[in-house]
């Protein structure tokens, strides 16, 4: 599998840590020193499903195919305004009438995008695709309670895609997941009927921040432990690592473990906060526009999130 073509976009809303100073008992100090992020994008007049279609336009565009080349859409979302139909059919939608590929949507929580790999690398390689379209599109800042500081102030909206096609430039990947309920966990409420009253239990996003930051560095250093080990590559041969955005201290704390200079691992958290599985993708849209990433670049990309799960990835760019 390889990677043809990437692409992003951001809600227009920038939204500073003073801004929510400006209704939450916090402060631009607390959160930036805590968590890395300075401000965030957040969908206002905006939607996920529009900067869904942008993001994956601009990765079709740059991947040099055609619409009707496409014959897959994965879209990796963990929850949006539309229950039903799917975001991927949405997007498909989107491309025009000249789609008309099959589409699912995955639910990876923050790790998406490494379970979408996982998955279009699996369908490059029994021939059912031969161009797919991955787009990670998120709307986090709605899982949350506005109200309340612990959550609200780490999250952002956001999309990030990419086209991948037959090639042999993703060395090794792997998933994982644990079931684990109450980390991290946001219900959505559903109609109650005559016979089941319990939709009214309806709650906003609730995490155990400690139990998450400390579960993080552990899957992430075990992840990209057993993918370098089981590669013989030694970590100082990884150009980039490109983790998860979720808090500067999470990825310090990796880079600490794995003894590599900071350049090595790029972060764009601090303008976007945490978009969850759009992170990843968004950012190797930013660093390939950017004329960051070469070809050739051995890359380590890693991420966890709710469930628990945990997703990584050795490629070659
Ligand atoms: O994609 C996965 C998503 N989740 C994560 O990645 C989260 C991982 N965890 C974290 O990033 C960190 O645990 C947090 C950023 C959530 C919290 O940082 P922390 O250093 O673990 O802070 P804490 O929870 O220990 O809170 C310290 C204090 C508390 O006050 P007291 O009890 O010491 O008086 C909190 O109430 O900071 C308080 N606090 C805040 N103060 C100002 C919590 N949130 C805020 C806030 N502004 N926004």
């Amino acid at each position: 599998m390889k990677i043809i073509g990437t692409g992003s976009a951001l809600p227009e809303k920038e939204v500073s840590n003073d801004m929510l100073a400006g209704f939450l008992d916090t402060s631009d100090e607390w959160i930036s020193t805590r968590t890395g992020i300075h401000t965030r994008r957040l969908l206002s007049s905006d939607n996920l499903g529009d900067l869904a279609i942008t993001a994956a336009k601009a990765a079709i565009e740059s991947a040099g195919v055609n619409v009707n080349d496409i014959d897959y859409i994965i879209c990796s979302n963990v929850a949006n305004n539309y229950v039903t139909p799917s975001l991927s059919t949405i997007i498909q939608g989107g491309l025009g009438d000249e789609c008309s590929s099959p589409c699912m949507d995955l639910n990876g929580a923050c790790a998406g995008f490494l379970y979408a790999i996982d998955i279009a690398e699996a369908f490059l390689a029994t021939d059912r695709a031969k161009n797919i379209l991955i787009v990670c599109a998120e709307e986090p800042t709605k899982f949350c309670d506005w109200h309340e500081r612990e959550t609200s102030v780490l999250f952002g909206d956001g999309a990030g895609a990419v086209v991948v096609t037959g090639g042999d430039n993703l060395l090794a990947r792997r998933v994982t997941a644990k079931s684990l309920k109450d980390v991290i966990y946001y219900k959505r409420p559903l109609e109650n009927t005559p016979y089941d009253r319990s939709s009214q239990d309806q709650k906003t996003l609730v995490m155990k921040g400690h139990d998450v930051f400390r579960m993080a560095v552990r899957s992430s250093m075990n992840d990209i432990n057993t993918l370098l080990e089981e590669q013989h590559v030694n970590p100082d041969d990884v150009k980039y690592y490109l983790l998860h955005q979720a808090n500067m201290r999470i990825i310090d704390s990796i880079r600490e473990h794995l003894n590599q200079p900071v350049e090595k691992f790029p972060t764009n958290l601090q303008r976007y906060g945490n978009t969850s599985s759009a992170s990843i993708p968004i950012l190797i849209d930013e660093l390939v526009r950017g004329g960051k990433i070469q070809e050739g670049d051995l890359l380590m990309l890693s991420a966890f999130g709710a469930g628990f799960v945990t997703g990584g990835a050795l490629m070659r760019w």
